[in-house]
């Protein structure tokens, strides 16, 4: 690989030819602000919070889509770039849905009387990003507060549609995130850019209500949206109701997946935000029992490990195409409909809980199954989707919700107790011969299927492992086309 030497503010750095300025600062350690870059996806400098100044040009370059050559000298943070970037905020603000804290102050005060603690806990601001948006983070860093530009009306209406994902356009920056997720890596084209100019907008196709689009629901477009453009529907005040209410069980599932998120939101530094820290905060929201989601996990596994080894001894149709995910299995049948007879559909964890809290638990502890409230607390939006198609759990709650739920009830997980979890009991597990088929798969960018050689029994079992629904187009298509070497395919979303 050939290498040039570039100097950004005044750090010497040896780097590949053709990486972007902004791959370059990372490099060495220095930060550029962005907004609508996303790691491993290309570029396309939408935004412009990333400008640098480079020796010699004319104009401030885009750092993320600006390459590096021999010699090249980079400034990141002069007063010139800093009134720039703050001119930017300013205009994105302004066609930006005044409803947080930080915009609520816009003009009458400056941004640095703001605690954010306050902030994150204001009963005024009813955006759910409050606290954690990265547009708001920036408009704090280069103190916008005050916006010389009129405020644009706003324009849209909110679509709830689907009952777990809400798009709130008045909010969108059109940093395109979202699109380039569904697009690019999903594959779903669900999310396109139209019009042009100040007229510009990100929005279904047709401008379909969401629920009524292509939208499989999988969440990815949430995850990477800076604002409160797209979120996870909130029930913050039902749960809570719910669990002050004396009639009512509430019995919650901690998904593990959903510790680390936490951590980060707490500010737990590298050590991990301990789940019996959790417990006790649920407990003291007046949750009655709360389970780590083993129990659950290892029961949807058994049950599918035993189906599909089932499956494979009776059936000689191959290959057998695998999922618990909700949002997996609709894109399949959306796109692959004629594959319905080789779909092996399996419980996801959150589907035993629920349905393992509301009959066998609940006859050992002599509950009222009607008076039972299930809660899930998850990192992957999907299982809200998927409580909402097929009521698995009355409750999905993600990370940053339990957060803003702990910071309204003024449950602070740094000062208190852990408390020891409750249990459905323990459970055997029988699948260790199906190796890393059936294990938790993170969503990830890229092309690169997880491909397992196995035995079940005696058969040898060749299988490959989605982990996004682009990776599940190809490995179905190949299905199609005749050409799959798989036995077993898993598809994730
Ligand atoms: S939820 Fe998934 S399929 Fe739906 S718009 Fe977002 S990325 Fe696309
Ligand atoms: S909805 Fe969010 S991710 Fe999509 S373009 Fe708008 S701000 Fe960006
Ligand atoms: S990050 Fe470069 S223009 Fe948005």
């Amino acid at each position: 690989m050939e290498f040039v030497n570039v100097t950004i503010n005044d750090k010497l750095l040896s780097v590949p030819k053709g990486i972007t300025i902004l791959a370059a600062a990372v490099s060495g350690g220095i930060r550029i602000p962005t907004l609508c870059t996303i790691k491993m996806l290309n570029p396309r400098a939408n935004c412009g919070i990333c400008v640098v100044e480079v020796e010699g040009g004319r104009t401030y370059k885009p750092a993320c889509v600006t390459r590096v050559s021999e010699g090249m000298v980079v400034r990141t943070d002069t007063p010139a770039l800093r009134k720039s970037r703050k001119t930017t905020l300013e205009l994105l603000l302004s066609r930006h849905a005044v409803d947080c804290h930080h915009c609520l102050r816009i003009g009458s005060s400056k941004c640095e009387d703001l605690d954010p603690k306050f902030c994150e806990m204001c009963f005024f601001c009813d955006c759910v990003r409050d606290g954690f948006c990265e547009l708001q983070t920036l408009a704090r860093e280069y103190k916008v507060d005050a916006l010389p530009y009129e405020m644009e009306p706003y324009k849209y209406e909110i679509d709830s549609s689907t009952g777990s994902i809400v798009r709130n356009p008045n909010k969108c920056i059109k940093c395109r995130r979202c699109s380039d997720i569904c697009n690019s890596v999903q594959t779903v084209h669900a999310l396109n850019v139209i019009n042009r100019g100040s007229e510009i907008m990100v929005t279904t196709e047709g401008q379909k209500r969401h629920a009524d689009s292509s939208c499989v629901q999988c969440g990815r477009c949430v995850q990477s949206c800076p604002t409160g453009a797209l979120f996870f529907k909130e029930h913050i005040d039902a749960l809570l109701y719910n669990t002050h209410n004396y009639d009512i069980t509430t019995i919650a599932q901690i998904s593990s997946g959903v510790l680390e998120e936490l951590s980060t939101l707490f500010k737990f530094g590298s050590s991990e935000l301990d789940i019996r820290i959790v417990a006790a905060g649920l407990r003291k929201i007046g949750v009655d029992y709360v389970l780590t989601d083993d129990f659950a996990s290892a029961k949807a596994i058994n049950a599918a490990a035993s189906a599909l080894a089932d499956k494979i001894k009776r059936d000689k149709k191959s290959p057998i195409i695998i999922t618990d995910s909700y949002a997996a299995a609709k894109f399949m049948k959306h796109n692959f409909a004629d594959f319905s007879e080789l779909l092996l559909n399996y419980a996801s964890p959150q589907q035993e809980f629920g349905k393992y809290a509301k009959t066998v638990f609940a006859a050992e502890k002599q509950l009222v199954t009607k008076n039972i409230r299930t809660i899930s607390i998850v990192s992957d939006n999907e299982n809200a989707a998927e409580a909402v198609e097929n009521g698995s759990v009355d409750f999905v709650v993600n990370a940053r919700e339990l957060y803003r739920i702990f910071l309204r009830t003024g449950v602070n997980p740094k000062r208190i107790h852990p408390s020891e979890l409750d249990s459905f009991g323990s459970i055997e597990n029988s699948y260790v011969q199906f190796g890393k088929l059936f294990a938790p798969v993170t969503w990830e960018v890229g092309n690169n299927t997880e491909k397992l050689d196995l035995y079940i029994g005696n058969t040898n079992v060749k299988a490959a492992v989605a982990k996004n629904l682009g990776q599940v187009r190809e490995l179905l298509t190949e299905v199609k086309n005749g050409i799959s070497p798989y036995n077993v395919v898993r598809i994730n979303a």
